[in-house]
């Protein structure tokens, strides 16, 4: 892998694209493909328009693509969904799979991005769902370690199976980069300026603070696209946030070069 200069702040904000239509996608794009590092495309966009449209589309608009798939199934079948993404082309900068599909899933995945050849997508194994708290994993998943420890965990196991990097709250990302290092790539979503509503995400961090405890990507939604009115539109509410990272002192970058995929 081939180390890749330090981005600026707004390069690691990672646009959530939540909206039904690809209208709707597109005007966002269009006011925020200036000032955000790409767009979070996911089941919901994917679903209404199909993936190789909405791929083509945001490229198009001159957007870089998160395909948000959280893919999981059996080895095969996931291989040939890595491959079908591949074939869209180098607008597909990432893609996410399950860890929960287990070590044999990812490394199929991993094996068929790499054969791919040319500028292959990221692949990030998403760790456990943010919406999953620890009660849930004992009682309903029977995972007995701890939240912290499961998501550390799956983690390593993903790592170890060759992925570039992993979806995960910013609240477990420092001891996720004490046990995987410096290398792994990991981007967090649950990101909150302090002038946004929280929703429903339960535990959010400052996004200065999330680039300070370790994080390369920001996946940030409603803010962007549904800023209070005081702050103004999509692309002044990218601006706000990437001039409030820049003037928390330290917390660009970290000194960090994640990896690319070339
Ligand atoms: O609007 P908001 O900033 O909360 O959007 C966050 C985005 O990140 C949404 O697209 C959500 O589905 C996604 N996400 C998340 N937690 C995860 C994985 C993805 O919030 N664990």
């Amino acid at each position: 892998m081939t180390p890749i200069p330090s981005l600026a702040p707004h390069e690691r904000i990672l646009a959530a694209l939540d909206v039904p239509d690809l209208a709707s996608a597109l005007g966002l794009v269009a006011q925020l493909r200036d000032h955000v590092g790409g767009f979070k495309v996911g089941l919901e966009l994917c679903t209404a328009v199909g993936v190789p449209q909405v791929v083509q589309a945001v490229a198009a608009a001159g957007g870089a693509v998160f395909l948000d798939l959280k893919l999981s199934d059996i080895p095969n079948t996931v291989a040939g969904a890595v491959r079908s993404v591949c074939a869209l082309g180098p607008a597909v900068r990432m893609l996410t799979l399950h860890c929960h599909g287990g070590a044999a899933m990812l490394r199929a995945a991993v094996e068929t991005a790499r054969a791919a050849g040319g500028q292959r997508p990221l692949l990030l194994g998403v760790t456990v769902m943010t919406s999953l708290d620890e009660a849930a994993l004992r009682d309903e998943l029977d995972v007995s370690v701890g939240l912290t420890d499961h998501v550390v965990h799956m983690a390593r196991m993903a790592q170890a199976c060759g992925v570039d990097g992993v979806v995960a709250s910013p609240h477990e990302v420092a001891a996720i980069r004490a046990v995987c290092g410096p290398n792994l790539l990991i981007v967090t979503p649950g990101v909150r300026p302090a002038w946004a509503s929280s929703g429903d995400q339960r535990r959010v961090m400052r996004p200065a603070e999330a680039l300070r405890v370790g994080s390369d990507y920001l996946v940030i939604g409603r803010p962007l696209t549904a800023p209070p009115a005081e702050v103004g539109g999509p692309a002044a509410a990218a601006i706000r946030i990437a001039t409030e990272v820049r003037a928390s002192r330290g917390a660009t970058t970290g000194g960090r070069t994640p990896p690319t995929s070339a």
